[in-house]
């Protein structure tokens, strides 16, 4: 098995907050991994890192062996390095004006020339591949609409539809589902595990919620407060080791879904709500 992403001793801070501290992590092509952790324990800021998004103080971050980043540089053709990620964020940033086929074409544009994406040309054969990707995420019937007329979970199918035509291998998803209602939530996470299942997609998921990262993902990665303090199976993260490593922040992991706090955390894998649906 090949690594597609490594990441080395990798350090970040911002003034006197220590976002990222050390992070050494390893996931393997064709993994779908879960990375959770309270608010402000650096999910996003790793996710950034490893997209090539900001350079860190110091460590390296390699993608399918391609150094992304060494000792606080980008690497140089970093451009052509991110065609290989999808990056999926919280607030699905399609352009709201455009159709959602164009937003889905708009994947295509880290293959194409600059000429053409200043100009936004798009071939019969894009169309198509757009469409293609559209009914593969099941909105194919949204394709002419403006995207800002979509609900929040048919925004982040398409958002999930460009990283299909881009032919990404890689997707980063910045809690994906944190807008949505349970119901969509299930959807795209459904549709992430479809990515990862049939196409062999590696799979890095930020999310608040445990009772997700259980079912859908056979390995987490816990943050706190910028270090890796768990990489495992998710099956073994029982509330107690939750606990352990979260202290009084692990409320927040179950927020969404539990209304009493003396029901927050399960007492087995088990009651966990969203798997027992
Ligand atoms: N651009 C920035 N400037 C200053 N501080 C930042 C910046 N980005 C992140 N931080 C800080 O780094 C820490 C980690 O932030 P990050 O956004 O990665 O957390 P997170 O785990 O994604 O949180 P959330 O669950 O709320 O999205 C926080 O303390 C945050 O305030
Ligand atoms: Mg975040």
């Amino acid at each position: 098995m090949n690594a597609a992403i490594e990441i080395s001793k990798l350090d970040k801070s911002f003034g006197n907050c220590k976002a990222l501290n050390h992070v050494d992590l390893t996931i393997q092509e064709g993994e779908m991994v879960a990375l959770i952790g309270a608010s402000g324990s650096g999910k996003s800021t790793l996710l950034r890192h490893i997209a090539g998004f900001i350079a860190a103080d110091a460590g390296e971050i390699t993608l399918m062996g391609d150094v992304v980043q060494r000792d606080g540089r980008l690497a140089k053709n970093i451009r052509a390095l991110r065609a290989n990620i999808g990056f999926v964020f919280q607030q699905f940033n399609l352009v709201g004006r455009l159709t959602v086929i164009t937003n889905v074409m708009t994947g295509l544009l880290y293959r194409t020339s600059l000429w053409r994406s200043l100009m936004m040309r798009f071939s019969i054969a894009d169309r198509q591949q757009a469409l293609e990707a559209l009914t593969a995420v099941g909105i194919e019937q949204k394709a002419w609409l403006r995207a800002t007329t979509l609900s929040g979970g048919q925004q982040q199918r398409a958002a999930i539809a460009r990283c299909l035509v881009q032919g990404a291998k890689v997707i980063l998803a910045d809690e994906p589902i944190a807008s949505l209602d349970p119901e969509s939530s299930r959807n795209v996470m459904e549709l992430l595990a479809k990515m990862n299942r049939e196409r062999g997609c590696t799979v890095v998921v930020s999310l608040h919620q445990v009772d997700f990262a259980l079912k859908y993902c056979v390995r987490t990665v816990a943050l706190h407060q910028g270090c890796v303090v768990y990489d495992g199976p998710s099956a073994a993260l029982t509330p107690q080791m939750l606990s352990e490593l979260y202290g009084a922040a692990v409320e927040e992991l179950f927020a969404k879904f539990d209304c009493e706090p003396a029901t927050k955390i399960p007492a087995a894998n088990a009651a966990y709500p969203l798997l027992a649906s």
